[in-house]
C-alpha cells in the first residue's frame, strides 16, 4: 500500500498539535507533515516524544506564503490536509483584527490555490461553532450545520470567511473537502491565554482568576483528543463537501469551569476576581453532533474525567506552560488585564 502524505497546517499549537502526536502514533504508514509559523502560539518542544520518528517531519512556512507554499505543495504533493492553522484568540482579535484576516482569511485561500493545483485526495478545514455566533441562554437550542453564519468577533468573522471559501472552492473548482465546526476545546497543551489552561496555571500560583462579566456566558466543552478523533474519522469517511459540527453536549457557566477547578486543587474561591466584560461576548454556544454521530463519532471523555485529566497534565507538565507565561506572554497579559496580582 502506497504511504499516504497528510499536511497538518498548525501542528505545533494546541489542537494541531495533538492531532500530529495522534496520527503519528496511530498511523505508522503515513508521512505525517507539520506545517506550523511558530508564532507566538506554536511551539515544538511539545514533540519530543515524535520527532525522532520516521513518519513525522516539520517545515516552518507562513500560510499565506504563496511561493513557498505553492512550491512546497508541488515538491510533496500531499495526498490529504488537515488545515489548523489560525490566530485562534478572540480576545486577540478584538485588539489586533488585521491578522486574524491576513492568516485565517488570505492564508487559507492560498492553501486552497495550492491544494487545487495538485488535486489532493480530500482537504479538511478545520473550523468552530463561533462562526454561528451566540445562542440564547436556552437549554432546548443547538447549533446545526444548517444554522446560519452570523459571526460576532473579527476571530469568527475571519473564520467564516475561511469556510465560505473553502466552500466556493468545493463549488467552483470541485476541490474535494470536508469544513467541521467544534466547540471548546480543552486538554493537555493549551495555551494559557484560554479560560481553562489560564484558570489552572494561575490558581496553581495562587494569583488572581480574571473571569469576564458576571461569569454566567455558557461554553460547550470538549476534550481535544475527542476533537483529534472526529477528525480522523472526517478526514477518512466525511462525505465529500458536507461540514460536520463537532461537540459532546458538556454545556457550562464560564463560573463553573472556574470553580471546578479551584476545588479540585483545593485552593479558594477568593481567588475569583470578576472584570469587564469582553466586547461583544457571546452569550452562548451549544453543537448538536448528530450529523457527525451518523459517521461514527462519539466522544470518550465526559466534562468530569476530561477536565481531572487535564488538571493533572497540568500539575505533571508545569516546565511546558511555566517557559510560556514566564517568556512575551507577561507582557500580554499586563496589557488585557489590569489586576492587583
Ligand atoms: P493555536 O493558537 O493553539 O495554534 C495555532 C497554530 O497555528 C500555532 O502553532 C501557530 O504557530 C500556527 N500559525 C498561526 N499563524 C500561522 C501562519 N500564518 N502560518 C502557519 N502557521 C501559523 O490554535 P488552536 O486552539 O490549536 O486552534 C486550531 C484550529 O482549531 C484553529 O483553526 C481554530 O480556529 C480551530 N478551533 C479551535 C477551538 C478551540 O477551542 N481552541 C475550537 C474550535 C476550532
Ligand atoms: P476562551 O477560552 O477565550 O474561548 P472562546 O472565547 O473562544 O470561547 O474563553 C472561554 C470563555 O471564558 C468565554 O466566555 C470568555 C471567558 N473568559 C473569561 O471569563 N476570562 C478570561 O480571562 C478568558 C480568557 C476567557
Amino acid at each position: 500500500m502506497a504511504r499516504k502524505k497528510i499536511l497538518v497546517t498548525g501542528g505545533a499549537g494546541f489542537i494541531g498539535g495533538n492531532f500530529v502526536q495522534y496520527m503519528v502514533n496511530k498511523y505508522p504508514h503515513y508521512d505525517i507533515f507539520n506545517l506550523d509559523l511558530l508564532t507566538y502560539a506554536g511551539d515544538l518542544t511539545k514533540h519530543r516524544e515524535i520527532e525522532k520518528k520516521d513518519n513525522y517531519f516539520f517545515v516552518k512556512v507562513d500560510i499565506a506564503d504563496r511561493e513557498s507554499i505553492m512550491s512546497l505543495f508541488e515538491k510533496e504533493k500531499f495526498d490529504y490536509v488537515a488545515h489548523f492553522a489560525a490566530e485562534s484568540h478572540v480576545d486577540r482579535s478584538i485588539t489586533e483584527p488585521g491578522i486574524f484576516v491576513q492568516t485565517n482569511v488570505l492564508g487559507t485561500q492560498v492553501l486552497l490555490d495550492a491544494a487545487k493545483q495538485i488535486n489532493v485526495t480530500k482537504f479538511v478545514h478545520v473550523s468552530t461553532d463561533e462562526v454561528y455566533g451566540e445562542l440564547d441562554i436556552d437549554p432546548t437550542t443547538f447549533f446545526t450545520e444548517e444554522t446560519p453564519l452570523q459571526p460576532n468577533s473579527p476571530y469568527s468573522a475571519s473564520k467564516a470567511s475561511s469556510d465560505l471559501l473553502v466552500r466556493a472552492y468545493h463549488e467552483t473548482f470541485g476541490l474535494p473537502m470536508n469544513i467541521t465546526r467544534c466547540s471548546n476545546n480543552y486538554g493537555p497543551f493549551h495555551f494559557p491565554e484560554k479560560l481553562i489552561p489560564l484558570t489552572i496555571s494561575r490558581v496553581l500560583n495562587d494569583e488572581k482568576v480574571p473571569v469576564y462579566g458576571d461569569g454566567k456566558n455558557i461554553r460547550d466543552w470538549l476534550h481535544v483528543i475527542d476533537h483529534c478523533a472526529a477528525i480522523d474519522l472526517v478526514l477518512h469517511k466525511g462525505i465529500n463537501g458536507e461540514v460536520y459540527n463537532v461537540g459532546g453536549h458538556n454545556e457550562r457557566k464560564n463560573i463553573e469551569v472556574v470553580k471546578t477547578i479551584i476545588s479540585t486543587l483545593g485552593k479558594s474561591e477568593d481567588l475569583i476576581e470578576f472584570v469587564t466584560d469582553r466586547l461583544g461576548h457571546d452569550k452562548r454556544y451549544a453543537i448538536d453532533p448528530t450529523k457527525l454521530e451518523k459517521l461514527g463519532w462519539k466522544p470518550n471523555y465526559t466534562f468530569e474525567t476530561g477536565i481531572a485529566q487535564t488538571i493533572d497534565w497540568y500539575l505533571n507538565n508545569k516546565l511546558w506552560w511555566e517557559q510560556i507565561i514566564n517568556g512575551e506572554y507577561q507582557n500580554y497579559f499586563k496589557k488585557q488585564y489590569s489586576l492587583n496580582k
